[in-house]
């Protein structure tokens, strides 16, 4: 008998000529609030009567009177739900997850491509972890995350990231975005005030810190990267930063920028956030490592699952350097209580299966695929297009020429035809026209004479959710549509 059942006992303990009248009206107002769920199957006359106290006729009464009436409905063997008709009053949850727009093609940024969740593989690790994990495991986790998966990531990140990764160093955590709110808070406990962040960056970083309470300083970047010149002069000592492939400008930065940043930080006894948010996808470049390899004392690292797998399944992991280590696992503590055990233990048994690296090789061979639709419809249906940030990652950057300017106008007539883009312009902080998107490919013939940067529409593309077609379709239909 469950908790939900209980609520209709004291209509059970109604004087008896009133009880079947009672019971009704209990069950009515159960299947009305909410309490009982539309498709909840209700326990057999014979046991719901014998939980009652009260004769197994009441219960059935009850049942063929709300079958009836609509409030429940009785399958076509034995069986009674709670139908689907009566709603009315019942309080829903409000749903925060994004909605597909309907549109022809969302380029969105970030998105990795969801159907290829390898649920079968998935499946097997948590049936084998819940056939082994001792009982003592489900007690409060350490809040560190679980020891098997902080070694599993330690080899992962040392083999693919190049990372310095002691077990014990390792803080399991719901991803990047919690990762940055813990680092924050416990900067903001030592007196931190303001941080820096890229621009233009992703608008997380600003919300996350801005949510434990500093502000943010905006930084410019030049075609190596974040530039040191503003860094030094902003006095900020600590910065975040997308290194492997900048969001959203697609910016490798480079090998002297890299040791700057270093030499920056150590200059001013400061910290460089790394945010390695899609570093496992690359392309026709060389691996570019992580900076907190080079110098793990002044770089705090942070990964998740959300590009490899599935944003949802909000997994990842932050490595400190020693002297914040102990506050930041206290954090964790007092935020959570330490990070789901079987999700932990599962992602644990994926990786130690390579069941990881398969489905890594798995996107990148069909991420690459997606990569070179998008610049081959770029070059037949926007010759001297420059296309930039295209070796790595999820999303590309489209500088198309300036014929197709103002990009205001050209978004609202694509927008029109069904196909969501979005401006670099829009993850500017400062409100500038969006960073360098240097080098690059330019794609079906010259890039047009003279062309003003600022003038131009300069797009910010997510293709790793749309298969080739999608992608073709949707650039096709945005070349119509201007
Ligand atoms: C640059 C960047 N970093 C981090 C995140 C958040 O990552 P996570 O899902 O791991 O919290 C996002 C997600 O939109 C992002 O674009």
């Amino acid at each position: 008998m469950t908790s939900a059942w209980e609520l209709l006992l004291p209509a059970a303990s109604a004087p008896a000529r009133a009880r079947g009248r009672a019971l009704r009206e209990a069950l009515r107002d159960a299947v009305r609030s909410g309490r009982l769920a539309a498709g909840t199957r209700l326990p057999s006359s014979r046991d719901l009567a014998a939980d009652l106290g009260v004769s197994r006729g009441l219960v059935t009464e009850a049942y063929e009177q709300l079958t009836a009436e609509g409030y429940l409905r009785s399958g076509r063997g034995a069986g009674t739900w709670v139908g689907d008709a009566v709603r009315a009053g019942r309080p829903r949850a409000r749903d925060l997850s994004p909605r597909s727009s309907g549109d022809l093609a969302d380029f969105v940024p970030g998105t990795p491509d969801l159907s290829l969740f390898p649920r079968a593989a998935w499946a097997a690790a948590q049936r084998s972890v819940l056939a082994d994990l001792p009982h003592e495991s489900l007690g409060y986790p350490d809040p560190r995350g679980l020891p098997g998966l902080r070694t599993a990531l330690a080899e992962l990140l040392a083999r693919r990231r190049g990372v310095v990764a002691d077990p014990e160093r390792i803080v399991v955590v719901s991803g990047v975005a919690q990762a940055t709110a813990l680092l924050a808070s416990v900067l903001h406990a030592r007196g931190m005030r303001t941080a820096g962040v890229e621009d233009p960056g992703s608008p997380q970083h600003h919300a996350l810190y801005a949510s434990a309470g500093l502000d943010t300083t905006p930084l410019p970047l030049d075609d190596e990267g974040l530039a040191t010149g503003p860094l030094y002069a902003s006095g900020v000592r600590v910065v975040v930063t997308t290194p492997a492939h900048q969001f959203p400008t697609g910016i490798a930065y480079s090998a002297r920028r890299r040791a700057e940043l270093l030499g920056w930080a150590r200059s001013v006894d400061g910290l460089v956030l790394e945010d390695d948010y899609d570093g496992d996808f690359r392309y026709d470049r060389a691996p570019v490592g992580a900076l907190q390899g080079l110098d793990p004392e002044r770089v705090a690292y942070t990964g998740s699952v959300s590009k490899s797998l599935a944003p949802g399944l909000r997994l990842g992991w932050l490595l400190v350097p020693d002297r914040l280590a102990d506050d930041v696992v206290e954090r964790k503590r007092t935020t959570d209580l330490g990070h789901p055990t079987l999700d932990q233990a599962v992602f644990a048994r994926f990786v130690e299966r390579g069941d990881y690296d398969r489905r890594l090789r798995v996107c990148q061979r069909a991420y690459r695929e997606r990569r070179d639709a998008l610049v081959a419809a770029l070059a037949e249906h926007f010759p001297g297009s420059r296309v930039t940030g295209i070796a790595a990652g999820l999303h590309a950057i489209a500088t198309l020429p300036e014929r197709y300017g103002p990009e205001e106008g050209f978004l609202a007539r694509v927008a029109e035809a069904g196909v969501a883009v979005r401006s670099l312009a829009a993850y500017a902080h400062g409100g500038a026209a969006g960073g360098p998107v240097g080098g690059g490919q330019v794609v079906g013939g010259p890039v047009s004479e003279g062309s003003a940067p600022g003038k131009e529409v300069r797009l910010v593309l997510g293709y790793a959710h749309l298969t080739p077609g999608r992608i073709r379709a949707g650039v096709r239909r945005m070349a119509a549509a201007v």
